[in-house]
């Protein structure tokens, strides 16, 4: 077990939710939504305040949990045994059984999360307005699909994957609840599961997975490995035994991931440029404020952010829109994450390749209406950028850059703001805020995208309520919705119909 000092903290009565969507009819199962912490609540920023000034120095995860690390094939393939043995003992347990274990799982995540919280500010930079809602994710995963397991037993006609072994590979940037989405979904379909989490984010990863073990999930049941090398990278993903892969991470990734073997089982989210239409019958204060969130909660790290915005007709003309959201971004507290004030942290790397091409440059046609500073030596922090003028077919429209820079572009009329928020090869999130429910309605048939949101942010999908993922390249595989009932049942064949309510 991890040894600090975790002060009790108040939970919030409720998640506060501007978040209205319904889960689709008959796809719901009995189970509530974690509250965040609240922070108007004094005794609750006193306990944010003592853990992010513990997670300059953080210690927490590898010192206290061995990761594994694999150094041969022969090794690997032990793991896969042991794994492939211990998933026949699982998936014979009752049904119930199984999703005992996941809902203690839950209780273990949300005992941990102080610790959680401390880590992702030490690893990922997260602030704690970002990692605190992450945590409830990851929480909700074990409760929503302890709940789906139960179905495993009465459902007949959903096609159920029944995997012996599954890998999951998430990402850095939701570095426990991207993990955990996949490994609990895994275990609730009976499957053992080989996780390898992101290497910039191991010891997150690691305490998620520390908390499941305690939870009474067997430790062969559960692998937690790192690599010695590509190959065995390879063999992970594409071996003999390995029969369903999740994976989170960059198209390209899935691509490489498929190039290994032809027929492997994925089920993959992948990349996204997201863009938030803004017609003028919108509410240009609630637009402004959504647009600078999504673009820039956890600096603009997320597959979900909002990379464009693009205005509509007299939004773009009157300027106003644009002058409300420099407010908004020029107001943005800049900083490190022990700094509970700090709105917008660190980025994981120092900027390079793409990203800092997107920092740095203007294409033809555009300015910059804010101009991203770098803050330190290193290139991890930055003043949030934004930049007008972009272009249709330009770089910084159609590439994902997934960092703190947001292009706007112009519209004539909603058709054209469509055709330009079709035109990327993603189609992961998109937005539209306009109080026109004719232009809404006419959006909602023609926007190609997986998660849709109308008059809010487009990140933070909530598990059950807005199961998430995307349509062309931001999905490879099976294109299952992480947080709904598409990881256990079948790959893409079930309809709402053959669920239970
Ligand atoms: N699920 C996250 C979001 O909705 C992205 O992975 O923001």
């Amino acid at each position: 077990a991890l040894a600090t000092d975790e002060p009790e903290f108040v939970p919030a009565p409720h998640r506060v939710q501007d978040r209205t969507a319904e889960a689709p009819a008959g796809t719901t199962v009995g189970f509530e939504n974690q509250a965040d912490t609240d922070p108007a609540i004094a005794a609750n920023r006193a306990w944010g305040r003592e853990i992010l000034g513990r997670s300059v120095g953080s210690r927490l995860g590898l010192d206290t949990i061995a990761i594994a690390k694999v150094e041969t094939d022969a090794e690997l393939d032990g793991i896969f045994d042991a794994a492939t043995a211990a998933a026949e003992k699982w998936a014979a347990l009752p049904a119930a059984d199984r999703a005992a274990v996941l809902h203690r799982a839950g209780d273990e995540l949300a005992a941990r999360r102080g610790q959680l919280i401390e880590i992702m500010a030490h690893e990922a930079g997260k602030t704690i307005a970002e990692s605190d809602p992450e945590i409830s994710e990851a929480i909700d995963f074990a409760h929503y699909y302890a709940e789906r397991a139960k179905d495993l037993e009465t459902v007949s006609g959903a096609e159920f994957m029944p995997s012996k072994v599954t890998v999951v590979t998430p990402p850095w940037n939701f570095p426990v609840a991207i993990p955990a989405g996949g490994v609990l979904a895994g275990l609730a379909s009976g499957s053992a599961v080989i996780i390898k989490p992101a290497k910039l984010t191991q010891r997150c990863g690691a305490v998620m997975v520390e908390a499941l073990w305690a939870a009474g999930v067997p430790r062969d049941l559960l692998a937690l490995v790192d690599l010695a090398s590509r190959d065995l990278g390879t063999r992970l993903v594409a071996g003999p035994a390995v029969d369903r892969v999740i994976l989170t991470g960059a198209y390209e990734t899935a691509q490489l991931f498929r190039s290994f073997r032809s027929d492997l089982p994925l089920l993959a989210e992948t990349s996204g440029k997201n863009a938030i239409i803004v017609t003028p019958s919108a509410d240009l204060d609630l637009a402004a404020a959504d647009v600078a969130r999504s673009a820039f909660g956890h600096a603009g790290q997320k597959c979900s952010a909002a990379s464009l915005a693009i205005l509509v007709g007299s939004v773009a003309d009157s300027k106003r829109f644009e002058r409300q959201l420099v407010d908004a971004v020029t107001s943005m507290r800049v900083g490190l994450p022990d700094d509970p004030a700090t709105q917008m942290g660190p980025i994981i790397e120092p900027a390079n390749g793409k990203l800092l091409t997107a920092l740095t440059k203007l294409e033809k046609g555009e300015h910059w209406l804010v101009k991203p500073r770098k803050l330190d030596d290193e290139g991890k922090q930055w003043t949030p950028g934004v930049k007008t003028g972009v272009r249709e077919g330009s770089y910084f429209h159609l590439t994902e850059f997934f960092g703190p820079v947001l292009g706007i572009m112009h519209a004539k009329d909603l058709d054209e703001a469509l055709r330009l928020q079709n035109a990327v090869d993603y189609g992961l999130t998109a937005g539209i805020h306009s109080l026109d429910s004719d232009e809404v309605a006419t959006w909602l048939d023609r926007v190609e995208a997986g998660n849709l949101y109308v008059n809010r942010g487009i990140t933070g999908a909530i598990v059950q309520r807005q199961p998430f993922g995307g349509w062309k390249r931001s999905a490879v595989g099976a294109g299952a919705k992480a947080g709904g009932p598409n990881y256990l049942f079948g790959l893409g064949e079930w309809t709402p119909a053959e669920l239970p309510a």
